[in-house]
């Protein structure tokens, strides 16, 4: 059945308001993340294309003769679940797991956004948005992936480096060797895939 223009305006601002969020939980993540600049660089460029999406859709909001509301970036909408996971995340790893619900959460709004009849221009920025989406939780689980990859002592070592724990200098690390331990069904680590 096709919407009213109160519903698709109604639908539009809902997603601008998901994007708002998501934006602001991108922020929280990044500021979790340790010495890990491929990690950052992706969440960077997905909390751009958030960006991008609250742009389109308000713009998309305009050309059908609404009006979007100011961005409220206060984090109160679809994805408040996130904020408590986000702000208890440690590192790198638990800003991660935190930025996977969030875009599962996404995925799944943008999904049964794309079910629904809107004009074509607003279904046309609806799926390209979904598209990204996915993206975003796909590329997510590739971080995921290649850390469990990597064994517990590294990670450990790296998380106390940060608490300014290193061994002094000159001396050995001799768990360099504990590499080869790496569960072994696992295939080598590979970077994401850069798109
Ligand atoms: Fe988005
Ligand atoms: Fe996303």
């Amino acid at each position: 059945m096709p919407m009213s223009d109160k519903e698709i305006f109604a639908k539009l601002i809902d997603l601008i308001q998901l994007d708002a969020d998501a934006v602001g939980l991108y922020t929280k993540a990044l500021e979790h993340i340790e010495d890990d600049p491929d990690v950052v660089a992706d969440l960077e460029s997905f909390r751009a294309d958030h960006e991008r999406h609250i742009e389109d859709l308000s713009q998309c909001v305009i050309d059908l003769g609404g009006e979007p509301p100011p961005v409220d970036r206060d984090l109160k909408g679809a994805l408040l679940e996130v904020v408590t996971a986000v702000r208890s995340a440690t590192g790198t790893k638990g800003a991660l797991k935190a930025m996977r619900s969030n875009e599962k959460l996404t995925n799944k709004t943008y999904e049964k956004a794309a079910e629904l009849e809107f004009p074509e221009a607003a279904a046309v920025i609806v799926a390209k948005n979904l598209l990204d989406e996915r993206r975003h939780l796909t590329m997510i689980e590739t971080h995921l992936d290649r850390m469990k990859e990597e064994p517990a002592e590294d990670q450990e070592r790296r998380a106390a480096g940060e608490a300014g724990e290193q061994p002094p200098e000159g001396v050995a690390v001799e768990e360099e060797v504990v590499v080869i331990e790496s569960e072994p069904e696992q295939p080598p680590s590979s970077s994401p895939p850069r798109t």
